[in-house]
């Protein structure tokens, strides 16, 4: 009796180490080896134009930049024209690649969708990073529960205006530090918090427990 359960205990004791450098292997290989991404070849071969929502401030602002700097040809959507023609042009004087800018509120009704489809016409579109969002709470609230999390970063607290400018450092990212680690693990996992501070704080259950690598 006493065997078998010291058998059970070990095997079980096996079983959690396991999981626990599985999940700390991933982590590695997610967050820690930009290398190992499938690189920006690999991201420029999906479509030479990325689309960015929220494109002007924040989190779409530094992702607009990231991909820009990977060669990429950048549509900026948010509201404001001025900001879009602003961001555009500093995109292409610093990047040298091209751009396109669509004014629009995703506010708005399905009536927003047609001047999004005219203004898309015709891109090879590789990249989409529907980034559009606003706080509507002092505290962060689930708007959805997402059923299917695959397309989908999560990240935990990023510096921009909506988190009041919140003081970087190991807990919360600059939106540029934090966006060019998000953009390594494109490809090496369907769900994830886009850097490993960000990991850890949320304990990713894609990326700590089940492990499930997919697509980016
Ligand atoms: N910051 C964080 O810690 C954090 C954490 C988790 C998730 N997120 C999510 O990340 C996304 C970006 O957040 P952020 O912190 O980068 O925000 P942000 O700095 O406030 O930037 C928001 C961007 O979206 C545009 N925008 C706002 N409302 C819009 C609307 N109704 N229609 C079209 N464009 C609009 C803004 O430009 P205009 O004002 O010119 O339109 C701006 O470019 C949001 O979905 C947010 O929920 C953020
Ligand atoms: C920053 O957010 C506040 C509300 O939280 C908003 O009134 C203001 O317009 C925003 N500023 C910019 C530059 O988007």
């Amino acid at each position: 009796m006493w065997e078998l359960l010291s058998v059970l205990g070990a095997l079980t004791a096996a079983g959690l180490l396991l999981g626990a450098a599985w999940g700390v292997a991933r982590a590695v290989y997610i967050y820690l080896l930009p290398w190992a991404g499938p690189g920006d070849a690999w991201i420029r071969a999906q479509g030479a134009w990325a689309v960015v929502t929220g494109a002007t401030d924040g989190i779409g602002q530094a992702y607009a930049h990231e991909f820009a700097k990977k060669g990429l040809n950048i549509v900026l959507i948010s509201r404001n024209m001025d900001k879009l023609k602003k961001e555009a042009k500093e995109i292409e004087r610093l990047h040298g690649t091209d751009t396109r800018v669509i004014q629009a509120d995703f506010t708005g009704g399905l009536e927003i969708y047609g001047a999004i489809e005219e203004g898309l016409k015709g891109l090879e579109i590789g990249v989409l990073v529907n980034n559009v969002g606003m706080n509507y709470s002092p505290l962060f609230r689930k708007l959805l529960d997402c059923e299917n999390p695959a397309q989908t970063v999560s990240p935990s607290t990023v510096s921009t205006n909506m988190t009041y400018n919140a003081k970087t450092g190991l807990l919360v990212k600059s939106p540029q530090d934090w966006a060019e680690q998000a953009v390594h693990t494109l490809g090496l996992s369907s769900h994830t918090s886009g850097c490993l501070s960000h990991a850890i704080q949320s304990l990713d259950s894609q990326v700590f427990v089940s492990g499930g690598v997919d697509n980016a």
